[in-house]
């Protein structure tokens, strides 16, 4: 029983250290094939602001525009070292024609992402 207590204790402070540092990850959704080409390409670059965590939406092909492909792959590239942002695709995506995604920094932290979005 002590055993056990002692390794879900251990367990929690792994995973808690690793929640708490915060490494920049890239973020794909899709797969890209040989016929997919570019068809939106932005780059997100916020300052950091003390105690403010930064958020961002990107939509594709934004507001009262026509996307006539489909979407085969979203891609996120966080040129961040460290300290990175965390995407989320909140609309659509691979298999629609348009997609919402929604940056947010850490904490005191800036933003510097590319967006990229493929399809056919
Ligand atoms: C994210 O993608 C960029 C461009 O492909 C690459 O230079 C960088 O090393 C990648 N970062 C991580 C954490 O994989
Ligand atoms: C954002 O990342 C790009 C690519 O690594 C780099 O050239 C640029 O200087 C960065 N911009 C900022 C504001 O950090
Ligand atoms: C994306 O398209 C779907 C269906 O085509 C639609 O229901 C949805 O509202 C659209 N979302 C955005 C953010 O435009």
């Amino acid at each position: 029983m002590r055993i056990h207590t002692t390794i879900a204790l251990i367990t929690f402070a792994v995973v808690s250290a690793l929640v708490a540092t915060s490494l920049a990850t890239n973020s794909t959704w899709g797969q890209r094939g040989y016929y997919d080409r570019l068809l939106f390409r932005t780059q997100v670059i916020k300052k950091s602001s003390l105690w403010q965590v930064t958020t961002v939406d990107v939509e594709f092909p934004g507001k009262k525009s026509y996307n006539p492909y489909l979407i085969s792959q979203v891609s996120a590239i966080d040129h961040k070292r460290k300290d990175g942002g965390y995407v989320q695709l909140r609309n659509g995506g691979p298999g629609f024609r348009n997609a919402t995604l929604h940056i947010k920094s850490d904490r005191n932290h800036g933003l510097n992402y590319t967006i990229e979005i493929y399809g056919h």
